[in-house]
């Protein structure tokens, strides 16, 4: 981090906490905190809290929290330095331009002026749909198509002419350099042939990140011709596997689910139709990156993808990759049509609606894809099938949802549910064993999951004391006689404890947002907010509180002593250390019984 952390401290204290979020969130004072809905997981009841005294938000339904510079970094998707020039903008303080390396001043110009370029590229193909002369063509297209007015600017679409240089020209206009232009993918420079635009006589769709930026285009060509759709190469704005068309209006929705289709097309007729909870992939297969992005918002993604083959094969490729980002998955059927865009225009957004209602579980999807592979009339064949069926049935980890689906699938494709059952137990022993055995090989990855389980189990005591004292400082004059900070061996809890016990030694009252602006990762944020916002299970029962501290700090000093003995080699320290740990062991602090 470059900028003093005084000047940080001046940004964020500039810049009140429930007034940033407001722009963001309705919120409602309720107590002492500000409740609102939470931006970050889709709810009907607002858990998301935001503390003016505390100068944090924390979202007691998704455990989302940290300061101000963090509900940035997370609501814009911005990095702690952008966050920060952004209060900085806010507040009217004038941020030093030296605190950046030349390097990293460069890279965040030349993103400037990408975005810059892309919004003036945009700008421009939208003129020319709407007010040019040769746009018109593009508008009759349009219009044939069934997309209103309304749509066309609500998406910003555009038009790319037949000149083979109009948008290069116009940038050049604008003051944009070749060497600023060449890495855009909107024009080809070539000092040889001459420069020219990347897309022409093509409608243009501007594809927009979550914050409107627009990082990118595709663009369709009018009537017959190859490719159908050409999209921008990857630019240092523009990652295909992170981004998703339309998700932008997508995100405030608040629908439960999101609908994922194949284009740029069908997300457009759909939000037409209202379905205002549409996206598309880029003109890639649908990646992680993308799942990862829409957990934020939603639990559940519907496919719409185009009941051809493609789309069948799409579809199975992408719910795998939605389990494992934890996202439920569901399949709608379009038959008879090829895709939403037809559906829609051939019977309404009822009959959609209608698919919608009736989307399949993606398993239950999987399944039935299963089945069309099989002759179901030849016994051979049928019995291959359903053996087939319950291997991927004992694969579901879960007994309950495992069960649910056996009697579904049992039902479905009429099988008697106690044979299905059985066969799915049996494969389920064998498939159990093949993971224990694959454990069993790979040693090296075991003791680093049986590590990594360990230091989850042996953070969680350093966890509460620090929660405990944030809630009841009373408790710190006792506590600071057994515990000091390199007590907590986690890093982050070291950090948060150096600065908390220093606070409470000068007698302040402990102030989270000023510990929490020392964390500049979104991550560790949230890990502290989440320190700050837990409320302690409190006993009524002075005893009980006495004994559950004791035994949290027993085990903090303990751990402790333990990792230095395994450290030190020096022969008195470690008796010295020995003799700690009895007495700890014996520890008995009595602070609410007296
Ligand atoms: P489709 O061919 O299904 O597009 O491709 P569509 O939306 O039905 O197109 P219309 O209705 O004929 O206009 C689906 C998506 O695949 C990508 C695009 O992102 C498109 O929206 N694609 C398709 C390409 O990137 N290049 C192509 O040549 C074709
Ligand atoms: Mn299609």
């Amino acid at each position: 981090m470059r900028y003093s952390e005084e000047l940080i401290e001046e940004v964020r204290e500039r810049n009140d906490i429930v007034d940033v979020i407001s722009g963001y969130v309705s919120l409602k004072k309720k107590g002492t905190s500000y409740f609102g809905l939470c931006p970050f997981h889709n709810e009907k009841s607002p858990s998301f809290s935001v503390s003016r005294e505390k100068q944090m938000y924390y979202c007691f339904g998704c455990g989302q929290g940290g300061d101000v510079f963090g509900f940035l970094m997370e609501y814009n998707r911005l990095s702690f330095l952008e966050a920060l020039q952004d209060l900085a903008g806010r507040a009217g303080i004038e941020l030093p331009e030296q605190d950046q390396t030349p390097q990293e001043k460069q890279e965040a110009d030349a993103r400037l002026v990408l975005k810059e370029m892309n919004k003036a590229a945009a700008v421009y193909y939208h003129w020319n749909l709407l007010h040019s002369k040769r746009g018109e063509k593009a508008r009759a297209y349009l219009e044939n198509r069934g997309i209103s007015l309304e749509m066309i600017k609500h998406f910003g679409l555009g038009y790319a002419d037949l000149y083979r240089d109009g948008l290069y020209q116009y940038l050049r206009g604008k003051g944009y350099t070749d060497l600023q232009l060449k890495d855009s993918s909107l024009v080809t420079i070539d000092t040889i042939k001459g420069s020219y635009d990347r897309f022409f006589n093509r409608v243009m769709f501007p594809i927009m990140d979550v914050n409107q930026r627009v990082v990118g285009f595709g663009g369709r060509v009018m009537g017959d011709g190859e490719p159908k759709y050409l999209n921008s190469r990857e630019t240092i704005l523009f990652d295909k596997g992170r981004n998703l068309y339309g998700l932008n209006y997508a995100r405030r929705s608040r629908e439960k689910s999101i609908i994922l289709c194949e284009g740029y097309m069908d997300v457009i007729s759909l939000h037409q139709a209202g379905f205002t909870n549409a996206v598309a992939p880029l003109g890639t297969a649908f990646t992680t990156g993308q799942a990862m992005l829409l957990k934020r918002y939603v639990q559940e993604v519907v496919l719409a993808f185009d009941s051809d083959g493609a789309g069948i094969k799409a579809a199975l490729r992408a719910l795998p990759i939605l389990r494992e980002a934890g996202l439920r998955g569901k399949v709608l059927s379009l038959k008879p049509y090829k895709d939403p865009d037809e559906m829609i225009k051939a019977e309404g957004k009822e009959a959609f609606q209608k698919s919608l209602d009736h989307a399949q579980a993606g398993r239950m999807f999987e399944l039935d894809v299963l089945h069309d592979q099989y002759n179901q009339n030849d016994p051979d064949s049928r019995t291959e099938f359903v053996r087939e069926m319950a291997k991927k049935l004992a694969e579901i980890e879960e007994e309950v949802e495992r069960t649910a689906y056996v009697s579904a699938a049992a039902n479905h494709f009429m099988v008697k549910e106690k044979d299905l059952q059985n066969l799915v137990n049996r494969y389920g022993l064998g498939y159990q064993f093949e993971k224990a055995n694959q454990r069993y090989k790979r040693e090296p990855e075991t003791a680093e999951r049986t590590e990594a389980r360990k230091t989850e189990q042996q953070s969680q005591p350093p966890r509460l004391l620090l929660t405990w004292l944030i809630e009841h400082p009373e408790i710190y004059p006792v506590i600071r006689k057994t515990i000091q900070p390199d007590d907590f061996l986690q890093p982050l809890h070291h950090s948060v404890a150096l600065m908390m016990f220093d606070q409470l030694d000068r007698g302040e009252p402990i102030f989270p947002a000023g510990i929490l602006v020392k964390f500049t990762d979104a991550e560790e944020k949230k890990e502290v907010a989440a320190l700050f916002s837990t409320r302690l299970k409190y006993e009524p029962d002075p005893e009980q509180n006495d004994k559950a501290l004791s035994d949290i700090v027993r085990k903090v000093k303990l751990a402790s002593i333990e990792d230095e003995m395994t450290h030190t080699n020096d022969i008195t320290r470690w008796q010295e250390l020995i003799a700690q740990k009895n007495k700890i062991q014996r520890l008995d602090l009595h602070i609410y019984n007296k």
